[in-house]
Parts: C-alpha cells; structure tokens; sequence
C-alpha cells in the first residue's frame, strides 16, 4: 500500500499547480504526473471523443502504475469524464477538479462572478449545473479562453509570455454594472494559476483569483489511507508523457518539480 502513488492528470502542465499543493500537505507520497501532451489542447476536443480517448488511456494508466487514488487535475476533463470515469472503474477513487463556483458565489461581494476556462468546460453541462445548483444569487459569466493554456506552457517552459494576448485574453472577464464591479476571477483551468502574476499586472483593477488547487491537494489527502509508520522504498516520482517526446525545456521544467521524466 505505502508504494502505491497519488496519480496526477492533465492534458499538459496544468496539473502541476495541484502537485505544488498536494507536496506541501503530502509530503511522504510518492506522485507520478501524467500529461496528455499528445492530445493537449483538450479545451478543442469534441466531448465523445475526449471521452472515450480519456477512459482508454486511464485503462493503461491504472494498470501500469497502480495508484492508490487518481486525481484528474483538469477542469476540462474532470467537467466531461469524472462521472464515466467512477463507473469504469468503481473500485478507484477519483478526485476531480472542477470551477471553483460555489465558493466564489459565497465570497462576492458585488454579485458579479466571471469563470476564465478552457472552450471546453465553458460548454459543459456540468459547469452550466453547478451555476444553477450554487450562483443563482449572482450574476456568473463565463469567458471561454482559446490561448491562456498554450501561454502557460510556453511561460514555463521558456519564461516568457506575451502580456498583451494574457490582457486580452482576461479583459473580458471584468464587468461594471448599475455601479457594481466584477470581484471574483475563478481560475477554472489547471494552467491559469501560472500566469496569475501577469493577470493581476494586467487587469483593469484588483480583484480575488480563485484557485483550487489547494481544496483539491485536501481533498484527496482526505481519501488517502494513513501511511504506514515504516519508510517505504524511496522510489522517484515520475512524469509521464503520453507523446513519449519531452524536449529538453520539459525536462528541465519537470526537474524543476523533482519529477524525473519517464522513458
Ligand atoms: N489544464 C486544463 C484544465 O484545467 C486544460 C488545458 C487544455 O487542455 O485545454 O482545464
């Protein structure tokens, strides 16, 4: 059971805003990364296709590396095959992610609440649910991003990010109406919290980034058995890349979150 990892998913590198989290609060997990570099962006996919393509990948994966819990750290995917995923594999437990929607209907102040996303959980039925279910009270608008994913990576991987394509991308996000302002950005893409610097820099006044990735680190500390009192093997954690091509910037980056990049 000790050796058993904490498997975190994504279409990319989105994913390790959760692991940053899930370090702090498990400190004596083992983690393997999986990316789907191979089919990012997922924000474009057709939702049958993203479906079906991410229940056979999670076939392979569950059986390759064993997990003891499996946390999907995608909104994009979580939004779509959260629900398919637990009953594919009932005996699994899964932690999704999905927008922080419910809290920020709590926090708001001005009743005026925007969703940043990926075109993908934007469309979603579940995120349109959990408006109804949870910000009736408020006004929620959702704003689809094409680029703020593919900014994220090339920003990690390079250091550099076009400010002006990150401003146009989150001006439409901050709206002024009957004197009220919007006050709460939900971060509903796993990559989001990477460009946060440079949103805050460029939005057109301040207001509260909501990021989960420490509700979700929680989260799936909750399920987890408690770890045996005696040190397990002290194998690595790993990233995966389903493309089987991490260049030598990937490389770098995944070293940078002690992740040593599978072959
Ligand atoms: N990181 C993913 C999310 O949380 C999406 C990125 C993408 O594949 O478009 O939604």
């Amino acid at each position: 059971m000790a050796d058993r990892p904490v498997l975190l998913f994504d279409s990319g590198i989105g994913g390790l805003t959760v692991l940053r989290e899930a370090r702090v609060l498990m400190p004596d997990r083992r983690f393997v990364y999986v990316a789907d570099d191979a089919a990012f962006p997922y924000g474009a996919w057709e939702e049958p296709a993203l479906n079906d393509h991410i229940l056979k990948l999670f076939a392979r994966l569950l059986d390759r590396y064993q997990p003891e819990i499996s946390v999907i750290a995608c909104n994009t995917a979580s939004t779509l095959v959260i629900e398919s995923l637990r009953e594919a594999f009932p005996h699994h437990p899964f932690v999704g992610t999905v927008p922080a929607i419910k809290p920020a209907a709590e926090r708001t102040r001005s009743g005026l609440v925007s969703v940043l996303a990926t075109p993908g959980t934007v469309k979603r039925q579940y995120t349109r649910d959990l408006i109804h279910q949870w910000a009736t009270k408020c006004h929620v608008r959702l704003v689809a991003s094409d680029r703020l994913a593919s900014l994220a990576e090339t920003y990690m991987r390079e250091g550099f990010v076009d400010e002006n394509a990150v401003r146009d991308e989150i001006t439409p996000c901050f709206i002024e109406r009957e004197g009220a302002r919007t006050d709460i950005v939900v971060l509903a893409c796993t990559h989001y919290p990477f460009l946060a610097n440079r949103m805050r820099k460029t939005a057109p006044w301040p207001v509260d980034w909501l990021d989960p990735a420490e509700a979700i680190a929680r989260r799936a500390l909750s399920l987890l058995a408690p770890l045996p009192v005696e040190p397990g093997i002290n194998t690595p954690d790993l990233a995966v890349f389903t493309s089987g091509k991490a260049d030598f910037s990937t490389r770098r980056l995944m070293q940078g979150f002690g992740l040593n990049v599978a072959r």
